[in-house]
């Protein structure tokens, strides 16, 4: 079975009741069980980690070199518009990665518009909201399917 490792940033724990105009009324836990029912409808497994650390965030890409994870879904929250070290952390895993917003950054603030992200992941799905992760777990699977 497949394993796909979706990958949560700052702030994102506070889903459900931060800005519900821009990210939804749905908690971190109804959109990690969207992505969940989704990937075990495309008979994958999901593990996932939300985390206020980049540290944190940055180790987890590491381990995921030589642990079996076969794809990546990450929202790194506002690191995606800042952080070089994920970036980095991302380019060195060959393994499928789609970066996934619930908003849709490109119709907000100017600084929102860029993501250093998205140069190093296969595709990037934004402004779909809580959607937006049973397109990214397909999206993921898609490729994987493809590889073979
Ligand atoms: C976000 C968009 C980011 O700009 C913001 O900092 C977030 C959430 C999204 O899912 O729409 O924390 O990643």
């Amino acid at each position: 079975m497949r394993t796909l490792l979706l990958l949560h940033g700052p702030n994102l724990s506070q889903l459900g009741s931060r800005d519900p105009a821009q990210y939804g009324p749905d908690s971190l836990e109804e959109v990690v069980g969207t992505a969940r029912q989704e990937a075990a409808a495309n008979n994958a497994h999901l593990e996932h980690l939300q985390t206020e650390h980049e540290g944190v965030l940055l180790e987890r890409l590491h381990a995921a070199r030589a642990d079996g994870t076969d794809a990546i879904l990450i929202n790194a929250g506002a690191w995606t518009h800042t952080s070089y070290a994920l970036r980095d952390a991302l380019e060195l895993l060959q393994c499928p990665k789609v970066e996934v917003h619930l908003s849709n950054i490109h119709a907000r603030e100017a600084f929102r518009a860029t993501s250093v992200l998205a140069p190093v992941c296969h595709g990037s799905i934004v402004g779909f909201g809580i959607d937006g992760y049973a397109l990214a777990v397909r999206a993921a699977c898609a490729l994987l399917d493809r590889r073979g």
